[in-house]
């Protein structure tokens, strides 16, 4: 073992600190640029400590594109949404998708549900019948136990909706669950949750204990559940057959719809198809839930854990073509919040909600569910018809041009040499190389 490696304190130490002793550790052969590190400090101090304040042992800052998608019709509101992605081709594709269905009615959207959901998990060896026995007088304790927690979102219009107690003892030995449902209004309301989760497991405890001494109650942890079926959006879209018929000189607006219909059904039946296509969706949702200082882990795990709620993991979106009405759609779990947390810590967030008109939780959730659909309909119009390779090899192209620092005659013979080309990393790069050993005879 390789004492010398570790180390003690090293949280304590300052950002250039901490960038010695990385040295220290990683760059014995000083190979390594780690000036990079402060190269991307923030110019502005407070602006750097807010950033680094936001995590821990924080050396630099990581940037991403912060890009725009316009044109975005949503509930006969007119957005241009921030999107904060890496990879190429998302915020083009959505964008195109979102001027796609601009004049067709655009993306029509209904919040189905706001409930969020919280957890006590709880041992208790005096049986089911004696929790059921108690359960409504024990639910108002907890209930009045948070009153002084919950009188802000009570003022809001949200706070503990119900408790329900759930019976795994049949799998665990004494093992029950009180499943406590919220609504937390703007907020994404995980800290609100979770304090009156921890409340109420405190209570419980007391009270269990007080009314069964001999019996054994224990709670073992309170925490909110990131899987939220009742906090709920639906997007959809929908144009007569005829209004595809410009989508693809290969096919009709019909035989489009019923490849595109397909495309949705294969992604419903097979898991493997399933996850690239909801892959697809997310790359749109994670970047505006990013953009806007929300939790993409969250989003992301609620929303697969719920593309398999019946037995096998399938589509979040849904395809009928029917009456000479193709019509698209996606129900997205998504918990979120507008106000709180990094909304307003984060300067870019907040300014990306801003950009938006500073909407509710439940409007960024028609924002982003919409968002969702577009990218699903853009990756899927490209793959049943002319394939995804050629829109992401042209940024593809992009990139490599940026990375060789091609100038702007090289860039017109570049892109005119592989327009009808298949594009790779090292067919440009050859090219770019005999085009400038070219000028160099
Ligand atoms: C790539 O990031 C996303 C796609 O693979 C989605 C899909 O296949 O539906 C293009």
């Amino acid at each position: 073992m390789e004492a010398k490696k570790f180390v003690s304190g090293f949280s304590k130490m300052t950002k250039e600190e901490k960038i010695q002793w990385i040295s220290s550790f990683y760059n014995d052969t000083g190979k390594l640029d780690l000036n990079m590190f402060e190269a991307f400090w923030h110019q502005d101090e407070a602006l750097q400590t807010v950033l680094e304040n936001f995590s821990e042992n924080t050396i630099s800052n990581f940037p991403m594109p912060f890009g725009i998608a316009p044109n975005f019709h949503i509930n006969n509101k007119v957005y241009a949404v921030p999107m904060v992605i890496e990879e190429s081709s998302v915020v083009a594709a959505a964008s195109s998708a979102a001027k796609f269905w601009m004049d067709k009615g655009g993306f029509n959207c209904e919040v189905l549900g706001t409930t969020k959901i919280g957890q006590l998990h709880f041992k208790f060896t005096g049986g089911i019948d004696a929790l059921y026995e108690h359960f409504d007088r024990i639910k108002s304790t907890l209930i009045e136990s948070v009153e002084a927690l919950t009188a802000n979102m009570r003022k809001r219009g949200g706070g503990v909706l119900d408790i329900e107690l759930v019976d795994f003892s049949a799998q665990e030995e004494n093992y029950y669950q009180l499943r406590v449902s919220f609504e937390t209004c703007d907020s994404m309301g995980a800290n609100f949750i979770n304090s009156v989760l921890e409340q109420f497991g405190l209570e419980l405890k007391a009270y269990l204990s007080n009314l069964y001494p001999k019996q054994h109650s224990e709670v073992f942890m309170a925490i909110l559940s990131n899987l939220t079926p009742n906090c709920i959006v639906r997007a959809s879209v929908s144009c007569p057959l005829e209004a595809l018929d410009a989508i693809s000189p290969a096919f009709s607006g019909t035989e489009f719809a019923e490849r595109f219909r397909m495309a949705v059904r294969i992604a419903e039946m097979d898991p493997y198809r399933a996850t690239t296509h909801n892959k697809g969706i997310y790359n749109g949702v994670d970047s505006v839930v990013l953009a806007t200082g929300n939790d993409f882990r969250a989003v992301e795990a609620c929303g697969h854990a719920y593309a398999a709620k019946d037995g096998s993991y399938s589509s979040l979106s849904h395809c009928t073509v029917e009456d000479g009405t193709f019509k698209f759609w996606i129900d997205l779990p998504i918990a979120l919040g507008t106000v709180g947390g990094l909304t307003k810590l984060h300067p870019l967030a907040n300014l990306a909600l801003e950009l938006l008109g500073r909407p509710s939780a439940q409007e960024l959730m028609t924002i982003i569910a919409s968002v969702g659909l577009a990218q699903n309909f853009a990756a899927l119009r490209s793959l049943v018809t002319t394939g995804i390779q050629k829109g992401h090899m042209k940024m593809h192209l992009k990139n490599i041009l940026t990375q060789f620092s091609a100038s702007p005659s090289e860039e017109i013979a570049v892109n005119s040499y592989f327009t009808e080309r298949v594009i790779s990393h090292s067919a440009v790069r050859d090219f770019i190389m005999d085009l400038r050993a070219q000028l160099e005879q």
